[in-house]
């Protein structure tokens, strides 16, 4: 903080729930806002109670962090009214006037498009309305009368905040390698999902930027089409832990072991100041649970300094089980304070 910017250096499922739900808890971020859409799903875990977020920020679990939809974003009005009823959190949410909203008739024509078929889209109609919002048909989030409780300049609340000195969280979705211009194109998202986009879409220039914290999980996952360097037989990913269901379309993941060359490309095109890695506990058994380094395994910190060095960036949080505080911090043994 005081604005962090939350990533995914993968094909999303990187877990930036899990460290989005972490940080909000640690820094208590007066303000988190969230990018992207429907078809990314974030799973938070606390207390043992399990949330799956769609479009409101993962940082939902700190009770006095207010919760933006960035302009860029595009909603659907049932998720969008579902999760703020489900999580209780009416009154501290915030919609960007300009965010865009999906109708039904995307998710039909999505659910109809064969190229789409083939990508192994969520057929969420994201990319139908994104087509729509490009052609400037698409309508915007003050156009609908049951938005106007929410509605406000979120790119105004961004300044506003970091003037008053608040630590402000901004919430990425999906990961670099499904970014329309740097990923596996055309196997990828209807956005990009570089650091970068993730501010435009907020309306925040990159100099405001205080941290950018990549987020890698321990081997890789990818769902729908595409390339995936090192695929495991499912038999094999499934001995190893590293079977995953989608959280947005319930499908198996595909799954390869982590990938050096493409994290430090992701760190470069993203300028990660910092990096996450989480399931670690999938890879070493013997981390679930770690909260100190003292107390992982090891072989566990030879391959996190191998990867650091590696990456050449900080890799300052660690996951070691779903729940959000199952997170070694060693932010302030390698940052310095914060
Ligand atoms: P779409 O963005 O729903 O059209 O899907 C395009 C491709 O991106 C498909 O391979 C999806 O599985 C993938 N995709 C989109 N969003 C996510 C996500 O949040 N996590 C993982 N894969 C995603
Ligand atoms: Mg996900």
């Amino acid at each position: 903080m005081p604005l962090t910017l939350v990533c995914g250096g993968g094909f999303g499922d990187e877990g930036k729930g899990k460290i989005s739900a972490y940080l909000a808890i640690s820094d208590s971020p007066i303000l988190s806002v969230r990018t992207g859409s429907i078809n990314a799903g974030h799973t938070v875990v606390h207390k043992g109670r399990r949330f799956k977020v769609r479009q409101l920020p993962s940082a939902f679990l700190n009770p006095s962090t207010r919760l933006a939809v960035a302009a860029g974003a595009l909603l659907r009005l049932d998720v969008f009214f579902s999760e703020v009823k489900e999580l209780g959190v009416s009154s501290r949410v915030v919609v960007d006037r300009s965010a865009g909203v999906i109708e039904p008739r995307h998710v039909e024509a999505e659910r109809r498009d064969k190229v789409l078929a083939g990508i192994g889209s969520t057929a969420q109609g994201v990319g139908a309305a994104m087509a729509d919002r490009v052609m400037r048909r698409l309508r915007l989030a003050w156009e609908y009368g049951e938005l106007a409780p929410y509605l406000g300049n979120v790119a105004d609340l961004v300044e506003e905040a970091l003037d008053e000195q608040g630590p402000v969280m901004v919430e990425g979705t999906q990961g670099l390698y499904l970014s329309l211009y740097h990923g596996t194109y055309p196997y990828v998202t209807s956005r990009d999902t570089s650091a970068a986009a993730i501010l435009s879409e907020v309306g925040v220039g990159p100099r405001r930027v205080d941290d950018v914290v990549v987020v890698f999980k321990a081997y890789l996952t990818r769902v729908g089409g595409g390339p995936l360097p090192g695929e495991l037989e499912v038999e094999e990913a499934a001995k190893l832990g590293m079977l995953e269901k989608a959280t947005v379309t319930g499908r198996v993941r595909r799954a390869a072991p982590f990938n050096v060359e493409m994290a430090r490309r992701a760190v470069r095109v993203n300028t990660a100041t910092q990096v996450a890695i989480t399931k670690l506990d999938v890879l070493f058994p013997g981390a679930a649970g770690a909260r100190r380094w003292q107390d992982l395994p090891p072989e566990t910190r030879k391959w996190v300094d191998w990867v650091e060095d590696q990456l050449g960036a900080p890799v300052t949080l660690l996951g070691t089980g779903e729940e959000a505080t199952h997170t070694v911090d060693l932010r302030r043994e390698k940052l310095g304070p914060l």
